[in-house]
């Protein structure tokens, strides 16, 4: 089967390698569709934090049944929740398996869909439910800004600020709107700003750089600021303002990561009896709620493919997809 495996940083190789053969417990699936990550971007481009190389990259999987298991037959379409979790620990006893101590996500930490052919527990497989192919592969990434919203308790009518309108944001900001919230979206990048606008209806937009933030904030809210804040950019600089941001009682859900450490001020954060939390992958109730919003059409996975190339093009185009002058929000990879 043909796999594509990046060697080092900046080295896609595409290999002829031979089918896996199943074992107990998981299923063999045919790749059909491979949505592209900032992971996978920062993977190729040597900044992914402790990440082992060669890799076969990959997790936004959409795909097709070989061998039979569980309620899945042959031809059934799939998608999967790609963090393969132990089943043993705290967390996985606790019902968080995405925050699990010895997890091992596809792509990243174990190799992953950039294949023809891959084998994945059978119990992480979601049945498609009519959905499309392209809309099971935006699965996942959904999923991640579902769960930051989960995790913050966004209620009708209260004022959700996201930081960052990247693909995890643009997910924050869908599924801060369809639990009710009133969606502000923050960014340094116009063109990312106007695709909220105009892609997302997304009412408020501020541009970090250009605008007074905490005045627009102030004009938005009626002087109240937002309850909940998520952060999308992994930016430390972008963490460390939002604290500002916050309106009393505020929860401020992190679902960026970056490698440094954050710093607030105590009075302040203690003056609001203010909430921090992180947000870590998603859980299948998360993975659900994504399913059956794209079944009721509250949210459009269209909006969000900007590029799609066939697998055979992957290793060429790929250094491209980094750059901003090329717009990409989501990359739909065609594999059969
Ligand atoms: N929680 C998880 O499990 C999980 C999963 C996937 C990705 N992530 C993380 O989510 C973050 C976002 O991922 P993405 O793929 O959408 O990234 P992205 O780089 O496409 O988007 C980040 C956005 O943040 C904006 N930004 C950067 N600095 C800013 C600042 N100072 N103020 C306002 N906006 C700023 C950028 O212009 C960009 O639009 C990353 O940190 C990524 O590692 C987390
Ligand atoms: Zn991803
Ligand atoms: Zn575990």
């Amino acid at each position: 089967m043909k796999t594509l495996i990046c060697k080092e940083p900046g080295n896609l190789v595409y290999s002829d390698l031979a089918i896996p053969e199943p074992a107990n417990g998981n299923t063999l699936l045919r790749v059909r569709r491979i949505g592209i990550c900032g992971t996978d971007l920062h993977a190729f481009g040597g900044t992914q934090p402790y990440f082992n190389y060669p890799r076969v990259l990959g997790h936004e999987l959409a795909a097709e049944v070989v061998t039979p298991g569980g309620d899945f037959k042959p031809g059934d379409i799939v998608t999967l929740i790609p963090y393969l979790n132990c089943q043993t620990c705290l967390a996985c006893r606790t019902g968080k398996p995405n925050c699990c101590a010895n997890i091992k996500v596809l792509g990243v930490h174990t190799d992953g869909g950039m294949a023809e052919y891959i084998e994945v527990p059978t119990r992480l497989l979601l049945p498609a439910q009519g959905l499309s192919l392209d809309e099971l592969a935006l699965v996942e990434p959904l999923a991640i800004g579902a769960h930051g919203i989960r995790r913050a308790g966004v209620q009708k009518d209260e004022f959700v600020l996201v930081v960052g309108a990247g693909p995890i944001g643009l997910g924050a900001m869908e599924f801060a709107r369809i639990a009710g919230g009133k969606v502000i979206a923050l960014d340094i990048n116009d063109q990312r700003l106007n695709f909220c606008k105009q892609k997302l209806k997304v009412d408020h937009t501020i541009n970090a750089i250009t605008d007074d933030v905490v005045a627009r904030l102030q004009e938005i809210t009626g002087g109240d600021m937002p309850t909940v804040i998520i952060d999308a950019t992994g930016s430390q600089k972008a963490i460390n303002n939002a604290f500002q941001y916050m309106a009393h009682g505020a929860r401020f859900v992190l679902i960026g990561l970056q490698k440094g450490d954050i710093s607030f001020s105590h009075p302040e954060f203690h003056k609001r009896e203010a909430t921090l939390m992180s947000s870590r992958n998603a859980t299948h109730e998360d993975f659900d709620h994504v399913l059956s919003s794209m079944k009721n059409n509250l949210v459009d996975p269209a909006n969000y493919i900007t590029h799609r190339v066939k697998f055979d093009e992957v290793a060429h185009d790929f250094p491209t997809w980094s750059d901003p002058v090329n717009g990409v929000i989501k990359v739909m990879v065609e594999v059969s």
